[in-house]
């Protein structure tokens, strides 16, 4: 499968974040990772809908949106008229998560399942052929910058084992504390997706450390 870089403009400068994003695309982002955050599901308040419609006007990359926020089923319609590409949810907060993901088919948007470092593989187990990506959380969600729980290369592991012996090809996401020294361990584990926001944004050339990453999970 190929493996791709998702730059998530949590950690961008928001005073300039079409040059941010324009920025990221040029140095060689195959997607733009967007958080919301509901202040409810995480301790944290990020951007709407707004903030996804300006950046499809400055970008032609997929548009990869995590919703971190309860009651997901009310906001889909909006997130996708506003121009994701993928639309992530959280089973944590779905009481009816193949109605949610299919919700999400049908309306036109990729749909996809994360999963935060407590919950287990198994939540998964029904809902494989609705889902177009999986997203293992790698840090409890809702801020940047914190640490990679080491702990999550196993599940990544025990993830890709699940798909494979279920015959499933569905591209594994990670998030959360992903920066160029560890990027190599979490490919090896299963990892197909790298989203990283303070781990490029954080850095002076966002073009080497991205080069950098693409060489160091290729090997
Ligand atoms: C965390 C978000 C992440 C966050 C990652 O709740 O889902 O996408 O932006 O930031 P870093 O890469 O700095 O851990
Ligand atoms: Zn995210």
């Amino acid at each position: 499968m190929k493996k791709l870089i998702a730059p998530s403009i949590l950690s961008a400068d928001f005073t300039c974040l079409e040059k941010e994003i324009k920025a990221v695309e040029a140095a060689g982002a195959d997607y733009i990772h967007i958080d919301i955050m509901d202040g409810h599901f995480v301790p944290n308040i990020t951007v709407g809908t707004q903030i996804v419609a300006a950046a499809r006007r400055c970008t032609k990359l997929p548009l990869d949106v995590h919703l971190m926020i309860e009651n997901p089923d009310c906001y889909i319609d909006d997130f996708i008229t506003a121009g994701s590409s993928v639309l992530t949810v959280h089973p944590e907060v779905c009481y009816h998560l193949q109605r949610t993901l299919k919700l999400i088919k049908d309306k036109g948007a990729r749909p996809a399942v994360a999963l935060n470092p407590a919950t287990p593989l198994c939540t998964l187990e029904h809902i494989l052929p609705d889902v177009e990506m999986i997203l293992i959380m790698t840090v409890n969600p809702g801020f940047g910058g914190q640490k990679f729980i080491p702990a999550m290369l196993q599940k990544l592991r025990q993830l890709k084992e699940m798909l494979d012996s279920a015959g499933v090809t569905v591209p594994i996401e990670v998030d959360g504390g992903i920066v160029v020294d560890n990027i190599a361990d979490v490919s090896r584990a299963g990892g197909d997706i790298f989203v990283s926001g303070s781990g490029i944004f954080k850095t002076a050339d966002y073009a080497q450390t991205i080069a950098e990453m693409k060489k160091r999970i290729a090997s």
